[in-house]
């Protein structure tokens, strides 16, 4: 564990943005500064905060925690589908393939739960069995592991600000935004994905829950693009606290950033109009949680470093893309 003194000196310089010289134009997404060297896309994954689809602050190491378990498992899954990992020069950065990407999030969730309105539980507690085109039984409880892992696809509106809507697999061919046999991959690729992730988390003592996957096109072929696996894009319970909790009706333990969207909603903030500004001790708490996580899961340490780290990684790219 990173000391918390070190995160809490780290706070005032964590890294909000770069611009990378002789990179071209900076394409900002909520989290990532991109930018496009021909066929090779260079990924900056910065300290941003996003929640409820809005940047909320900054969070020292975040963006070396996501980028390097990003790194790991794109290593781990290779065999399973190739993905966009060229290399990773620097702990923030990551140099991929550029591909087209595909329009359709592929969220694959292994138990009932959540709370937005996208989540299964939103719409099966309203008594809805038919949800994303796919058919529930009744009697299934909150928080209880599904009988198998379901894709449950949204659009990606690839902008800030767009939200995700729901889709089907039926909607998503009669619409042509996948070709069908493409669309096939995606889910094979989408399932052995986070069935080979859920193992993998289950031997660390975590559950995957549900997470999110983006695919491109790269040379005509399917490729698994943007992050895998990472707190941002899935989310995680305590594996071992599970049933006891589930059987009584609790909440399970959350291993994942769930207590920052809490600590938002405790202030009455979801998304709409201005988010209450977030306090150094959040921020620490969620720095810790997400080095946490990266430990459990790669079970090997993170190394803090000292900030800024701005020239640290114009360096590390201008080496990298010579
Ligand atoms: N290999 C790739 N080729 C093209 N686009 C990619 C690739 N990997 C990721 N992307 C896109 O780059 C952006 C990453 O920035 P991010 O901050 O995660 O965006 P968002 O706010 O959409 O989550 C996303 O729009 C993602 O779809
Ligand atoms: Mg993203």
């Amino acid at each position: 564990m990173v000391p918390e003194d070190t995160i809490r000196a780290a706070l005032p310089q964590a890294l909000q943005t770069v611009d990378l010289p002789n990179c071209g134009p900076k394409e900002q997404g909520k989290v990532r500064d991109c930018y496009t060297l021909g066929e090779q896309r260079v990924m900056v994954t910065t300290d941003r905060q996003s929640a409820f689809d809005h940047v909320l602050g900054l969070i020292p190491y975040k963006g070396a925690v996501l980028n390097l378990l990003a790194e790991f498992w794109f290593e781990q899954t290779g065999q399973i589908i190739p993905n966009h990992m060229i290399c990773v020069p620097d702990p923030n950065v990551l140099i991929a393939h550029t591909c087209q990407p595909i329009p359709v999030e592929m969220v694959v969730r292994g138990y009932i739960s959540g709370v937005t309105k996208t989540s299964i539980w939103y719409s099966y507690r309203r008594g809805e069995r038919e949800i994303y085109g796919l058919r529930f039984p009744d009697g299934l409880r909150k928080n209880q592991i599904l009988p198998e892992p379901v894709i449950t696809p949204t659009t990606h509106g690839g902008g800030a600000g767009g939200h995700d809507e729901r889709l089907t697999r039926e909607e998503i061919i009669r619409r042509g935004l996948v070709e069908p046999e493409l669309y096939t991959q995606m889910e094979q690729a989408a399932l052995a994905l986070f069935h080979f992730g859920s193992h993998y988390v289950k031997q660390r003592g975590l559950i995957l829950v549900d997470t999110k996957y983006e695919f491109g096109l790269y040379q005509d072929k399917l490729m698994l693009m943007d992050e895998i696996h990472t707190p941002d894009s899935s989310r995680f319970w305590k594996a071992d606290t599970y049933e006891e909790r589930f059987e009584r009706g609790e909440e399970p333990e959350n291993f994942d950033k769930e207590f920052l969207r809490l600590w938002y909603q405790e202030r009455g903030y979801t998304g709409d109009g201005e988010p209450p500004a977030m306090t150094d001790d959040l921020a620490v708490a969620v720095a810790q949680r997400y080095i946490a996580v990266y430990e459990q899961i790669t079970a090997t340490k993170f190394h803090p470093f000292s900030y800024p780290i701005e020239q640290r990684i114009i360096g590390a790219v201008a080496a990298a893309t010579v």
